[in-house]
């Protein structure tokens, strides 16, 4: 593996799953795979989860990391090409990138959507500008358009639910469930894309997203699966639920609908099949998840979040091992 920024740059999700797994019950096994070789982690907003797992995963396989805050301590940057720099931004990510590639043998980036322009946040400037002039492999820590560790982290969970439950599930077709939630501010719909992309190419349940009218996700990430505004329907004998907002795609980055009937309670939860359910945090409790339902045996937001380093270290260790 080179550079993770998508689902399509794993070849066996299969494997990569296993990887992570046995990382999880053997963290050091691999301590001396990236000795002397330094991971470089750039934040264009913030992060928590993100930031730590990665740097746990680094350290496990015997990396240094630095973190570096570009939009708190950094200069400010330019990202189009041939942009007459007399604005804001003080420097170009032609002239940074190549600096961080010959401070770091692995280079992360964090980036955020505008939410304001939508060809420009779908086309991915950010981190193509970064694979394009670093010149050493890249891992997105979260793009304008997805989240790719985050989804790794969410297949790897709901395999370890099913291996430690399988009596529960066999014999039955798996469903699972990506809802639309209610939220008080615009976000972007890199979660749910992602989680879509992954869960199409893990490929063994059925798939079924809900949303209001006018949340229409890009056709690109979720085609294959069946899509409903009906949640309660929806929500029938799932074994997973996964909670996210998103802004709207289509009239991009608006809030239309912000029903609160759509937050998940106990109530609709009695409608599925005692399903797991997931979320990727930060989460807006009593808003996109009752408190009920966060607190209750049914959710697996920690073991998820947990899961998060196991799945930065398999990314991680896949590239060392290429680079090698
Ligand atoms: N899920 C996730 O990416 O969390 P952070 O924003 O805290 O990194």
């Amino acid at each position: 593996m080179r550079n993770f920024i998508s689902v399509d740059d794993v070849t066996n999700m299969d494997a990569l799953i296993k990887k992570a797994l046995m990382y999880k019950t053997n963290p050091f096994a691999d301590q001396t795979l990236g000795a002397n070789k330094r991971i470089g982690l750039i934040f264009l907003n913030p992060s928590m989860r993100t930031r730590l797992s990665t740097q746990v995963a680094a350290q496990n396989l015997g990396m240094e990391s630095i973190v570096f805050n570009v939009d708190k301590d950094g200069w400010a940057l330019e990202f189009e090409e041939e942009a007459i720099m007399s604005g804001n931004t003080v420097e170009h990510v032609k002239d940074a990138a190549p600096v961080m590639g010959k401070y770091f043998d692995i280079l992360c980036i964090r980036t955020f959507p505008s939410l304001k322009n939508k060809e420009d946040d779908y086309s991915e400037l950010y981190i193509k500008q970064f694979i394009k002039y670093a010149g050493i492999p890249v891992v997105s820590l979260e793009s304008a358009t997805l989240h790719p560790l985050q989804s790794l982290t969410d297949i790897i969970t709901i395999e370890e639910c099913l291996e430690s439950q399988q009596s529960e599930y066999r014999n039955q077709k798996l469903k699972i469930v990506l809802t639309w939630a209610p939220h008080v501010k615009p976000l972007p719909q890199c979660v749910a894309n992602s989680f879509a992309q992954w869960v199409n190419g893990w490929g063994k349940a059925e798939f079924v997203i809900t949303h209001p009218e006018d949340y229409e996700l890009d056709e690109q990430f979720t085609k294959g699966a069946t899509i409903t505004h009906n949640q309660d329907e929806a929500l029938k004998n799932a074994d997973f639920v996964y909670v996210k907002n998103w802004s709207t795609f289509t009239d991009y980055g608006k809030i239309y609908c912000n029903d609160p009937e759509w937050m998940l309670t106990n109530e609709k939860l009695r409608l599925t099949n005692h399903a797991k359910v997931m979320h990727c945090l930060p989460v807006r409790r009593n808003v996109e998840l009752s408190d009920e339902v966060l607190d209750s045996a049914n959710s697996v937001v920690t073991q998820q979040a947990g899961n998060r380093v196991w799945a930065a270290q398999a990314v991680l260790s896949e590239i060392l091992g290429s680079s090698k």
